[in-house]
Order: structure tokens, then sequence, then C-alpha cells
């Protein structure tokens, strides 16, 4: 590739742009020595800022100014564009600031501005002596990184069940299955990121108890660790299939990176592979085991893919896309058993199958919640502010049923961005903050070439409306319940998905 061909688009700020040409509310893609920059006006106030999001280097530019803040048009990431800080999850990392100046009718970007300093704020007085996270995934990885941004002085111990440091889960049924992300890829930090902000992470380690009388959690080895406040984010287990043949070997489920390297592992060796279930997982999966190759077969009871959770005319066009990606559907029928190459399906129907992967869903981890006698229903209850029925005790991610201010409702959500985002809005609880959980749920799925995102929930719905066109993998979807908007799903309408997230805030804001 010529020198030409990597050089960021837009003009060169440090030649100056006139003031003209960025509009209040706007923003202009350039560069400054080679980086790609964002110039912003927003709110009154001139910006300059790092172009590409800090989590998948998504264009910012394509995204949508708020207030002062920048969106990610790809997976919703916030930024500040006074500090660079990611103000929410994905992104975890900040963005660079420039130094901007307006002369004459121009406008120049100058220097680089010293990052925002970590830790950016002073922790509040109340925080507690120490803090134990149980749950080194999305929710349980954001908390402990938040309480050192928050300048939270005493110990964080984030314990995990997990040999792995925490990872990028969404990406082990996606591009790491597919072969198309390198292995470094998926850790979601170094270990000297946790030596350098005295994260104590202890992997392979598993909460066997919680005692809120004494504060200490008891280890599967016996042991016991003492803690002021403790976050459970234990987060979801695949359901098993109890059917015959159910535990051999080549029966795959995936939620952990070791399962995800156990499949790789089976696809390398392998030509056909059956997967149970038309859940984003099972889908995901299929797609990916296809961009390896094999012959896939997709089993799942319902009428069409994913139609209880996006509708038929959604769940049409997402069997379209698979199909014409080589997907055979079995639709309407369940496994009976497995031997070692069939699948023998309750029609009676065999599929040949070299390995077998099973997404019927997943069940959040309550065990140590019920334990310690904390108030579980389909998931640990929690308040607004994500504290459990036994103040002092927290709950984030797949495991936390909380009070949704839209519907009025207590929900429980699976997406990897309210897991990330529990957790950092727990953090700053357990310091004292009060903070409602308020956030707009949001996800992303990606199959073969269709990337859905989905802002807002809505468990049912009464009406659908579809602006756009489904065929032309151009649209937009609104889930409507009681003539309330609940839920907006895009495809290729980023933007879209970005001010559906911004007016169910508003509705959120409203109710309050
Ligand atoms: C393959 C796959 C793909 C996905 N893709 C997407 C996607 O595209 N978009 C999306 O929005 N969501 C996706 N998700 C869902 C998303 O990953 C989850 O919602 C998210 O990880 C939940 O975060 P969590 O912290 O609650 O739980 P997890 O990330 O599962 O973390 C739970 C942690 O708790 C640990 N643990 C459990 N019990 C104990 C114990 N007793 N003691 C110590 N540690 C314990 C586990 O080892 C783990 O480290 C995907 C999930 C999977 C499995
Ligand atoms: S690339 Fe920006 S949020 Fe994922």
């Amino acid at each position: 590739m010529s020198e030409e061909n990597t050089k960021p688009a837009g003009p060169d700020f440090a030649e100056g742009v006139p003031t003209a040409e960025l509009a209040a509310g706007t923003m202009i893609l350039g560069q400054v020595a080679g980086e790609a920059v964002l110039l912003a006006h927003a709110g009154g106030a001139l910006f300059a800022i790092g172009a590409e999001c800090t989590h998948y280097h998504g264009p910012l530019a394509e995204g949508v100014l708020f207030a002062d803040t920048v969106r990610c048009p790809w997976h919703h990431a916030c930024f500040s564009l006074r500090t660079g800080e990611a103000l929410r999850a994905p992104a975890l990392n900040p963005l660079t600031c420039w130094r901007v100046e307006q002369r004459d009718g121009t406008i120049y970007v100058r220097e680089k501005l010293e990052p925002a300093g970590q830790p950016a704020r002073t922790a509040a007085p109340a925080g507690p002596e120490s803090i134990v996270i149980i749950g080194g995934g999305a929710a349980g990885n954001a908390a402990a990184e938040m309480l050192r941004r928050e300048g939270y002085p005493g110990s964080v111990t984030m314990l995990s069940a997990d040999d792995a440091r925490p990872y990028d889960r969404p990406n082990l049924s996606k591009d790491y299955l597919a072969g198309t992300a390198p292995e470094e890829w998926i850790p979601l930090r170094s270990p000297e990121f946790y030596a350098q902000h005295a994260i104590e992470l202890k992997l392979g380690t598993r909460a066997a108890g919680v005692d809120p009388k004494t504060c200490e959690v008891r280890l599967a080895d016996g042991s016991r660790h003492h803690y002021g406040a403790l976050l459970l984010a234990t987060g979801a287990g695949p359901v098993r299939l109890d059917i015959p043949g159910g535990n051999l070997p080549h029966i795959h489920y995936l939620r952990t990176l070791a399962d995800s390297k156990a499949l790789i592992a089976a696809a390398t060796a392998a030509r056909r592979a059956v997967v149970i279930g038309a859940s984003f997982i099972g889908l995901e999966v299929a797609a990916s085991l296809r961009a390896r190759g094999l012959e896939v077969h997709v089993v799942a009871p319902e009428a069409r893919p994913m139609e209880n959770v996006l509708g038929r005319e959604v769940g049409d066009l997402v069997r379209q896309v698979h199909e014409e990606h080589g997907v055979v559907f079995h639709l309407g029928t369940t496994p009976a058993s497995f031997d070692r190459s069939r699948v023998t399906l309750q029609s009676g129907e065999q599929l040949e199958a070299d390995f077998v992967v099973v997404g019927i869903g997943v069940r959040p981890e309550t065990a140590l919640a019920e334990q310690a006698g904390i108030a579980v229903d389909r998931g640990v209850g929690v308040d607004p502010y994500l504290e459990t029925s036994i103040p002092g005790i927290w709950a984030a991610g797949d495991i936390a049923r909380w009070p949704d201010r839209l519907t009025g409702e207590k929900i429980r959500i699976e997406h990897w961005v309210v897991a990330e985002r529990q957790g950092q809005v727990a953090a700053r609880n357990m310091l004292g903050t009060r903070e409602r959980f308020d956030a707009v749920p949001f996800f992303w799925t990606q199959q073969h070439d269709l990337q859905l995102c989905y802002v807002g929930h809505a468990a049912k719905w009464d009406r659908v409306e579809i602006d756009g066109s489904l065929a032309a993998r151009d649209c937009t979807v609104t889930y409507w319940h009681s003539g309330r908007k609940l839920a907006v799903l895009t495809i290729a309408r980023d933007r879209d998905s970005l001010a559906a997230e911004i007016e169910l805030e508003r509705m959120i804001a409203a109710e309050s």
C-alpha cells in the first residue's frame, strides 16, 4: 500500500480550516501530523479529539455529537469532547485531545493536550476499606477499572473462576471463532495493567460462599477473604441439554475462551457441524463455522430464527442471510439424541455431525446470592443503584434484575455493554455516589455480512414499524407496546441507532 493510501483522510488542521466550515453541532474529519483528528463544534466550543474509537476503531466522524460528547456509531461508546474520557463502555480507554486555536476566521489544531489524569477524580470519602468483586467478566472488570478511575485508594480484589484474564467475550463467537481475529485482540488488558492499577486479579479462583454477617467470601479451597463491600458479577452459564448422548465429548457449549478454543480445535479437523439453537450465539457460531468452510446445520424449535426477540420480519431476513451463506435450517424440531457421528431429531431425521454446538440460552449464576440470603427472583434483585437486598453487596451484569424506568418492570438483560455499564455504575455507587442505573440497553450481533444493532428493550410488543427496506438491508425497525416506543433495531443505519438511544434516554429522563 502506498503512503498516500495510509494517510488519514481530510484537511490538515495544523494548516487551519475556515471557521465558516464548522457550523455549530457539526464535526469534520481531518488530520494533524498524520493522526486522524475530529474537529467538533459543540455546546458553543471547539474541540479536537482522536477520530477513532478506542474500542474497535469505529469511525467517530460517522457517529453523533450530543452536548459535549461524541458517540461511536458501531457499539455506542461515548467520549467527553473536553477530556477525551471514555464516559461509556464498551470503550475503556480515553481519546487523545488537541488544543484548538481560533484566529482571523480560521481554526487551527495545535499540540496534544496532557491525557485526562488517572485517577481523574477524588474518591468519595465514604468508600469502604476494601472491595471484592466476584467475577472477572464484563461487569467485574469494568467495575474494578472504574474504582481506580474514581481514585479509590483501598484494596480491589477480583476473583474469577476463569483461568484467563478478563477478555472480549462477544468476539468468541465472531471473528475469533471464524479465525479472523488474532489471539492478542482477546484479552481486555495486559497483566501489567492490573499490576499498575493495583487490582489484585485472582484467576482460577472460585467463590463457594458469601457470609454477609462476617463480611467474608469463602473460596472453593476453603480459605476466606474479607470484604468492606462486595460486588457479585458472576454472569450466566449455558443451559445444558439433557438428552441421550448429551455428555459425549464432541457436544460443545460456548461461554468461555477455553470453550471457543475447544471449538476451534474441533472445527479444524471437521467437515460438518450441527448447531442446536437459533439464538444469537448459535447463529453467530453458525456464521463463523461457515467462514471456516464447514457444512453447518442449525436445529431449533421456533418457526424462524430469533423471532421471539426481533419479530417475524427480521427473523425471515436472518434466515435468508444464513441460507445465502449455505447454512441449512431444521426448524420446528429439537434433537432427541446424539451419538458419535449423528444427531437424531424428534422428527426422526438424522444429521451427520463431526461435532455439535449447543446454544439454547443461559441461566444467571445466582447460587452465591441465594446461599447468602440475598433476594433472588429470576436473577439477583437490585435497587435502581444496583445494591442487592443486603446492604453493602451489589450486583451487576447478566445476574442483575433491576427496575427499568421506561416500562416500570424489573428486567434482566444479557448484553456486553449493559454488563460493563452496570459494573461502572455499581463501582461509583460503592464509593457513595447515588447514581441510578438508567442506561438504555444496547446490543449488536454480527452474522455473515449482516450487523444488527438494537437499542432499548421490548420483551413484548403489539406493533412493529419498518422504515426502509429489510430486503435491501437498510432499515430501522421500531417495536411499540401500548403506543409506547420500546426498542429500535437498525441495519446499516448507525446514526439512527444513536438517535434512537438519545430519544429513549430523553423518555427515561422525563419519567424521573
Ligand atoms: C460467545 C458469546 C458472544 C456474545 N456476544 C455478544 C454480543 O455480540 N453482544 C452483546 O451485547 N452481548 C454478547 N454476549 C453476552 C455478553 O458477553 C454478556 O452479557 C456479558 O459477558 C455479561 O457480563 P457479566 O460480567 O455479567 O458475566 P461474564 O462476562 O460471563 O463474567 C462472569 C465472570 O464470573 C466468573 N464466575 C462465575 N461464578 C464464579 C464464582 N463462583 N467465583 C468466581 N468467579 C465466578 C466467571 O468465571 C466470569 O469470569 C455474548 C456472550 C457469549 C458467551
Ligand atoms: S468501535 Fe466504538 S464502541 Fe465499538
